[in-house]
């Protein structure tokens, strides 16, 4: 990944929220979201791609089934165009406003799937991602890992779906999960990698557990401390 820029010492944080299809990151955005609102910190919860009117137009065509002509490149390129316009009209002012992010995917999105999955150069990769970030790093990744198969069985509602992909298709998935894992492996101290096989509410108190410790964040009830939460956050961070 790109280095972190100089002017990354914000008030607020960057936790993105990272893993394979179905490992439940949406899922998880949410609940944590709801978690640190309630624990009253400023929360933005966002996407990728989306998260702005021209990144939500270029997810319609990145997600688009008729789009099955688009080249590995296009892709990564669309990917970092949607990424540039997030970055610049969403996190870079969430994080100056003082908010917590919550993002579900970001630029390690890119190197896992296009990188590990498509084989697209890593080097050219990182220099899209140091285009559309700006050198912009979350402070905290997770890992949501899990066996691609069990990703992919709550995706398609059922096993016998799944096994429907063809070779090809699982051997995608399952590059794509060892990319991230070599990418968390490469970087302790940027990612925790969590079990994301349980029920949500087991993995949502993993989350919850992660995020409070590495980011130093006060653990407290919905008690409308929410000065104290935001002065613990800034202290974390000072
Ligand atoms: N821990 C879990 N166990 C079982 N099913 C889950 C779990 N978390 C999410 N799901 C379900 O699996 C599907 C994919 O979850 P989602 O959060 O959209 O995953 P992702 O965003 O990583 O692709 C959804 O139908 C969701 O309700
Ligand atoms: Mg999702």
């Amino acid at each position: 990944m790109p280095e972190r820029d100089t002017e990354a010492r914000h008030p607020g944080a960057f936790i993105a929220i990272e893993g394979p299809e179905g490992a439940g990151k949406s899922t998880q955005a949410r609940l944590l979201a709801d978690l640190l609102r309630a624990e009253g910190y400023p929360v933005r919860l966002t996407r990728e791609p989306g998260g702005t009117a021209i990144g939500e137009q270029t997810r319609r065509i990145l997600l688009d089934h008729a789009n099955g002509a688009m080249l590995a490149a296009t892709e990564a390129l669309l990917y970092g165009a949607a990424r540039a316009q997030h970055v610049g009209e969403v996190l870079r002012p969430a994080l100056a406003a003082g908010e917590l992010i919550v993002c579900d995917r970001y630029a390690d999105s890119t190197i896992a799937y296009q990188g590990g999955g498509r084989g697209l150069p890593l080097d050219a990769l990182l220099a899209v991602q140091q285009l559309a970030t700006g050198g912009l790093l979350p402070d905290l990744r997770l890992l949501l890992d899990l066996p691609v198969e069990v990703g992919l069985a709550r995706r398609f509602g059922a096993p016998d779906e799944v096994n429907r992909l063809d070779a090809a298709g699982i051997a995608f998935h399952q590059r794509v999960r060892q990319a991230y894992l070599d990418l968390a492996a490469a970087d302790p101290d940027g990612w925790v990698v969590l079990d994301a096989s349980g029920v949500p509410g087991e993995v949502s108190g993993l989350v919850a557990d992660a995020v409070h410790s590495r980011l130093g964040l006060a653990r407290l009830a919905a008690t409308g401390a929410g000065e104290g939460a935001r002065s613990g956050m800034a202290g974390a961070r000072s």
